[in-house]
């Protein structure tokens, strides 16, 4: 960016609001940038006439604002830090702007360097080298940096003696540089964790005070407002350092703690034990600083992947299959050549197989597979996780097939995706689909209502059935960002059923587990916090009271269903068993080669009830060749997560809502384009927040949508509405994003794009996305000022019919009888229906036409298929539903191409006669 880019972008920030978590990281870099140019300009200007006073003056009070949002936000920093600002301002004060630049690219190098983008461009010698290597950011030192944070209210000299006596530790031999910053109260170490993602550590000493010593944002300030108590301040001092530990750890549970006490670090030992890694006594200074590289190298170890690296060092003979292996077929080829050269022979030479010897098998894991699965359980806060290499299709069908045998009722939202479908299917488990609510106007679904959920659960505890329903599976986002309240479903559906297992899709939310705001809504956070609530005396007691007025007290029947749908339900924490199952897409959101994924457990039955039958799952799907890299790329993906995925969390969500701002700000975008907001596509009745998009509002905005309302929008995912266009989402996506610009999106409606940011987004590829955006709308003006009038009219009857609804999305209607097990309650055998297509005389094709005609005259027709349209990707007819009207008129009124399971020259395929028992279960 150059100096008038910069300013352009800086004046657009309003300083009341800086310094917010999302946004700091851009602000910061963009402060400093600014004073590099203004550095550069500030000189010619001593010199001139008097017409450039008036600029000389402005840049002046720009300068003076940069400094003072750095001076605040540098606080929170080790490098460059507070002083650093304080005594460039005193340089730009005195005139010396050549010490001044000196001293900002000193910073701004400082930070490429932190990235490692110098790491081929070293000059030498280098301008800065002594100022880089002053501020301890030695350019050609390569090693990973990280910050540590010291939380203790001293005077300016000890804190520089603590400073000078932690660096004068650093060895050669570190594996780490780390530089200390000391803040002086919790709220501040608060803070600091929340603005500088780059602290791995927090030193606690209990000298420290509660309030923020200078004043946060406004943001900041209500978000602290939510998490800190305000008894906080007259609690014992011991007291005191267990909040501040157990806050650190909710807002970033990656970090290391430790503590440094002078005295009766005995006394705390137990409940300190717990939380933080290591107590100290303060003259331990070495082992406090083995033990702040130890805690990173502990997350920076990547078991299998070393063990990757090491095989493909060690020469070898190949004597078994896998040719590829070791390049053998490859290098002396005469054909083939170019794959070596292309993907490079040390992918060659890592390709192995278990069976070879030398590297832990998936199917068995008893070292580097095993460790990297343990550390995975730790990141991901599951109390186990497995590796997947088969994507998370794969991963749905081992965690059904472990929980389910045939006849088991599982509640299933019907918009899921297929592979939960087959898996279903292949299990023999009874199906009870339920509806996300229809966002209509866009032709996609939103999500499951929790009192849908609730309501399928009392309709089968009141057909008597209730103990046959084993399982609800849900997705956690969907597709198009719409968030579950994952402990609240959880826990209203324990209540009624104490013994319910839950399999949360995650494909599309690895990321989530790495922001603070984000993580409560995973699946593994939310068992975690029930874990916890169940522990609670003061829990246990509310939903006492809360049972007595639910079940009558003489008869112990329960009361209406009306009064249980209108109660927020609490499980009873003497029976209720958390077994919850997160699967994972590792490879959509976070680094992973294709097809990695992971399966997350916090089954408290597992071991007793689920393990043998999980691990017959997972050899029934599991490949007995997996693929190496695939599983060494989960390893490098967890470590990534634990070290930067707070950052890049934060850095996607932010970008995207700088799309949406700018789709939202810009006059020729606006005639066009339309980011749908959450009062958009969460009906008002989930919500008790009404802002359109929270994080733009900040921090605080998103904690309290994300604390109350029943769904929420990933802020990552923008569902841009194209309607006015006048082209319809699927040729948007082809013919103008990707075949004019080069531009890859996931999904289309009707109407909508869907765009979504994930870790690798840059500020750059934003930046050409809405250049992107702008040039389609200054196209779609030319086209339109070129066109006939008729023309015209037949462009304004197409954006009409895009703006207006189609037919609804039609529900699940129901499965023909002879697939269900009551009249009261609705599931239906899939695996029957299914099979029984597998014998063609028992099943034929219908065209739409005489389909349309047969079903308007009351003949009940089943669909022998799963027949799914892309877009929207849900399976409008799955084999054995009755199909409907309704489900006829949608599929007329689609103009999707792709149609899976229907075949344009036969029709639909449907079941004419009853199923042969012979195929049953
Ligand atoms: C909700 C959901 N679950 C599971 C999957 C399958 O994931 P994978 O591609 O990793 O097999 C997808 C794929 O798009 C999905 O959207």
């Amino acid at each position: 960016m150059n100096g008038p880019e910069v300013k352009a972008v800086l004046s657009k920030v309003d300083t009341e609001q800086y310094a917010t978590p999302s946004n700091v990281w851009r602000l910061r870099t963009d402060a400093w940038e600014y004073l590099g140019y203004a550095a550069k300009q500030l000189p010619g200007m001593a010199d001139a006439a008097n017409g450039a006073r008036t600029v000389e003056k402005g840049l002046k009070e720009e300068v003076g604002r940069q400094l003072r949002f750095l001076e605040a936000v540098e606080t929170y920093w080790a490098v460059p830090g507070k002083a650093h600002v304080l005594e460039l301002r005193t340089r730009l004060r005195e005139g010396d702007y050549a010490a001044a630049l000196t001293m900002i690219e000193t910073v701004t190098r400082g930070f490429a360097r932190f990235r490692h983008e110098l790491d081929d461009k070293l000059v030498e010698p280098d301008p800065h080298a002594e100022a880089l290597d002053a501020a301890g950011l030695a350019i050609a030192d390569r090693r990973p940096r990280f910050e540590v944070l010291v939380v203790d209210d001293v005077s300016a000299t000890v804190r520089e003696e603590f400073i000078a006596e932690m660096t004068g530790q650093r060895r050669e031999t570190d594996a780490f540089i780390y530089q200390v910053n000391v803040v002086p109260s919790l709220e501040d170490a608060l803070i600091a964790v929340l603005l500088n993602p780059t602290i791995q550590a927090c030193i606690v000493r209990p000298g420290f005070t509660v309030p923020a010593r200078q004043r946060p944002s406004d943001d900041l300030r209500r978000y602290l407002d939510g998490v800190v108590d305000p008894g906080v301040a007259s609690q014992t001092p011991r007291q005191r350092i267990l909040t501040m530990a157990d806050k650190l750890k909710k807002l970033r549970p990656e970090l290391d703690l430790y503590l440094v006490a002078d005295v009766s670090i005995e006394d705390l030992a137990g409940a300190a034990n717990r939380r933080f890694a290591r107590l100290f006594r303060r003259e331990e200074s070495m082992e406090l600083h083995l033990s702040l590289l130890a805690g990173v190298a502990a997350r920076y170890q990547t078991p299998f992947f070393d063990a990757v690296q090491q095989h493909s060092r060690k020469p070898a003979a190949v004597f078994h299959a896998l040719p590829i292996s070791r390049g053998g077929s490859v290098v002396n080829s005469r054909w083939i050549k170019d794959m070596g050269e292309f993907y490079g022979m040390n992918l060659l030479h890592a390709e192995t197989s278990a069976t070879s010897g030398g590297l832990d098998s998936l199917l068995d894991p008893r070292s580097t597979i095993r460790d990297a699965q343990v550390l995975a359980a730790r990141a991901f806060g599951a109390r186990r996780s497995y590796f997947v290499t088969n994507g998370t299709s794969t991963a749905n069908k081992i965690v059904h097939q472990s929980i389910l045998a045939p006849g088991d009722v599982v509640i299933a939202d019907r918009n899921c995706h297929k592979s939960h479908h087959y898996a279903l299917m292949l299990a023999g488990a009874q199906v009870a689909y339920v509806d996300a609510y229809p966002l209509n106007e866009y032709s996609f679904y939103g999500a499951v209502p929790l009192k849908a959920l609730k309501g399928m659960l009392l309709d089968y505890r009141r057909a008597g059935r209730l103990d046959e329903v084993k399982m609800i599976t849900l997705t956690n986002c969907t597709f198009d960002g719409i968030v579950y309240d994952v402990e609240r479903v959880m826990a209203e559906c324990l209540a009624i059923k104490p013994d319910l297992v839950f399999l949360w899709d995650e494909a599309w939310f690895a990321f989530a587990g790495f922001h603070p705001i984000y993580r409560r809504r995973t699946a593994m956070a939310a068992a975690a916090a029930l874990e916890e609530s169940f522990r609670d005396p003061e829990y246990a007691a509310r939903a006492e009271a809360q049972r007595a007025s639910l079940f009558d007290p003489v008869t112990g029947e329960p009361a209406d269903d009306e009064v249980w749908l209108a109660t927020r339900l609490l499980p009873d924490p003497r029976i209720a068993r958390l077994r919850v199952y997160a699967t994972q897409s590792t490879h959509k959101t976070l680094t992973a080669l294709r097809q990695g994924s992971m399966i997350h457990v916090y089954d408290q039955d597992f071991s007793h009830l689920n393990e043998v039958t999980f691990k017959a799952a997972y050899m029934t799907h599991t490949s007995t060749s997996p693929n190496y890299q695939i599983l060494a790329s989960l390893d490098i993906g967890r470590r990534q997560a634990v070290l930067e995925g707070y950052e890049l969390v934060q850095r996607q969500a932010y970008l995207a809502q700088s799309v949406a701002q700018a789709v939202a700000r810009h006059p020729l975008l606006k005639k066009y384009f339309r980011v749908l907001s959450t009062c958009d596509l969460i009906p008002a009745e989930y919500r008790q927040t009404d802002r359109p998009m929270p994080l733009r509002d900040g921090i605080a905005a998103m904690d309290e949508a994300w604390r109350t309302d029943e769904f929420v929008m990933d802020p990552s995912r923008l569902t841009l509405h194209i309607g006015n266009t006048g082209v319809d989402g699927d040729t948007f996506k082809h013919q103008y994003l990707m075949d004019l610009h080069g531009i890859q999106v996931n999904k289309t409606s009707r109407n909508t794009v869907l765009f979504m940011t994930n870790i690798g987004t840059s500020r750059s590829a934003v930046a050409y996305l809405i250049d992107v955006l702008v040039k389609l709308a200054e196209h779609f003006d030319a086209e339109r000022e070129d066109m006939s009038p008729a023309a015209l009219g037949a462009r304004k009857a197409r954006v009409a019919e895009l703006v207006s609804s189609p037919p609804p999305l039609p529900d699940f209607s129901r499965f023909a009888q002879r697939f269900r097990s009551g009249e009261d309650t609705v599931d239906g055998d899939l695996r029957t229906a299914y099979f029984t297509t597998y014998k063609t005389e028992k099943c034929g094709y219908l065209m739409p036409r005489e389909l349309a005609d047969r079903v308007r005259a009351g003949e009940e027709i089943v669909s022998a298929g799963f027949v799914t349209p892309y877009p929207p990707g849900f399976p409008i007819l799955v084999p054995g539903q009755v199909v409907t009207e309704e489900i006829l008129s949608f599929m007329e009124a689609l103009d999707t191409r792709e149609i899976h399971g229907f075949d344009a020259a036969l029709g639909y395929r449907i079941i004419n006669e009853e199923p042969d028992p012979a195929l049953g279960v």
